[in-house]
């Protein structure tokens, strides 16, 4: 079904595992998705390298000296150029802004590591662990302006174990991420 695969395009700042996973998925012919590019705010990002170890196109700025609105627009031609119809933001440590957004409606997805709408933003799991939470887990949803507030299109429950600390907790949300943002971004697409 190659010709009728929704073109995605990854955005990464780190080690990439979660884009890893999306890619693996991708292989399947089954799968609704191909990816046709991995983007990056950090040219020496783990996952950028991977990508290109695996015959992945790939595209690279850095922000910085040339601020965010020529970063953005550069990143649009190459995601434009690269005919992405779907963007999954997998680690992707930068704000996107409401021009970005705008410009992707309803067609931006992203991974986050708590059981949204509970603690948005950074440090899910030393913050799930000082509530003193039962359950912590991952999060897919769609982005819009507001930071990790819009719709959230599945989640995935992580029970907190005795003795839990934020590394070992980290551990095994970040397996859960890696099986449910494949399923919710095949989902997402032929909705
Ligand atoms: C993941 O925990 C993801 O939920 C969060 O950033 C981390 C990225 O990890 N948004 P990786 O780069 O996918 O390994």
């Amino acid at each position: 079904m190659s010709g009728q695969k929704i073109r995605v395009g990854i955005l990464i700042s780190g080690r990439g595992s979660n884009m890893i996973s999306l890619v693996d998925a991708a292989r399947d012919d089954a799968c609704p998705y191909e990816v046709v590019l991995v983007a990056s705010d950090k040219p020496d990002a783990a996952g950028i390298a991977w990508a290109k170890d695996h015959d992945i196109a790939t595209w690279t700025l850095s922000p910085k000296g040339i601020g965010k609105p020529a970063y953005e627009s550069a990143l649009q031609n190459a995601l434009r150029e690269a005919g992405v119809e779907t963007i999954a933001l997998a680690g992707y440590m930068r704000l996107v802004s409401d021009t970005f957004v705008e410009a992707w409606r309803g067609r931006i997805v992203n991974i986050h590591p708590s059981l949204l709408p509970k603690y948005k933003g950074l440090d899910t799991h030393a913050r799930a662990l000082a509530a003193g939470d039962a359950v912590a887990g991952c999060s897919v949803h769609v982005v819009t302006e507001e930071l990790d507030g819009g719709e959230v299109l599945g989640q995935t429950e992580v029970v907190i174990e005795p003795g839990e600390t934020s590394d070992t907790l980290a551990g095994r949300v970040l397996a859960a991420e890696h099986r449910l943002y494949p399923r919710i971004l095949a989902e997402f697409v032929t909705r």
